[in-house]
């Protein structure tokens, strides 16, 4: 059944918006999966970890949300889909394109490795807000060298998610509203399944 999946950079909102069509799809009698990468599995543990431990090599971490997501989809995607579930993801192969490639992966090579295993989603709801309005959400603080870099970084994930709107599949959810209000142009977007 339908996998949908939202990507965007952090303070866009996705969980919250995870949740509310979760709940609305489920109240129209849907049976809903919901789950998020990364996972909290062995790989997936151990991508939190180094995040506060120091971080892995550009090469481990990739291999690792990679065997991440392979379990993901064995355990738990696949299986859902085959029962007829809508499975809704808060991130997927799409946040490895976009963040990874920041490391000198190319974006386009990350997303074949991901494609020979992890079905394509059908809806890819890419969550959008200016880099500024985003960090103002997440309450960004530090000093003035770490924010530009920060800057910088999200800047160019926020370029990757965009290049990915002709996609077929994809949808650009403009967030700068209230939570109601970009669930509802969610709800627009998926009206037609
Ligand atoms: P997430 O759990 O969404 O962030 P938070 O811990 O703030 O709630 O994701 C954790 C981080 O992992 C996030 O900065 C994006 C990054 N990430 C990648 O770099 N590559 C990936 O493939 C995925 C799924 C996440």
């Amino acid at each position: 059944m339908p996998l949908i999946v939202l990507e965007g950079i952090d303070g866009t909102g996705k969980s919250t918006q995870a949740g509310l069509l979760g709940d609305w799809l489920a109240s129209r009698g849907h049976e809903v999966v919901r789950s998020y990468e990364p996972t909290n599995g062995t790989w997936g543990r151990k991508l939190r970890e180094s995040a506060s431990t120091g971080r892995l090599s550009a090469e481990d971490e990739l291999e690792y949300f990679l065997r991440d997501r392979q379990e993901h989809v064995s355990e738990l995607i696949g299986p859902a889909l085959a029962a007829g579930k809508w499975v809704i993801l808060d991130r997927y192969y799409f946040s490895t394109m976009a963040y990874q490639s920041l490391r000198g992966f190319d974006p386009e090579e990350i997303r074949a490795r991901n494609e020979a295993f992890a079905p394509v989603p059908d809806h890819l709801l890419i969550l959008d807000l200016d880099v500024d309005a985003a960090l103002a959400r997440v309450g960004a603080r530090g000093d003035v060298a770490n924010e530009f870099e920060k800057r910088d970084a999200l800047a160019k994930i926020r370029e990757i998610y965009l290049s990915l709107r002709d996609e077929e599949f994809a949808h650009v959810i403009p967030t700068g509203g209230t939570p109601e209000e970009v669930h509802e142009t969610i709800r627009g977007v998926l009206a037609g399944l």
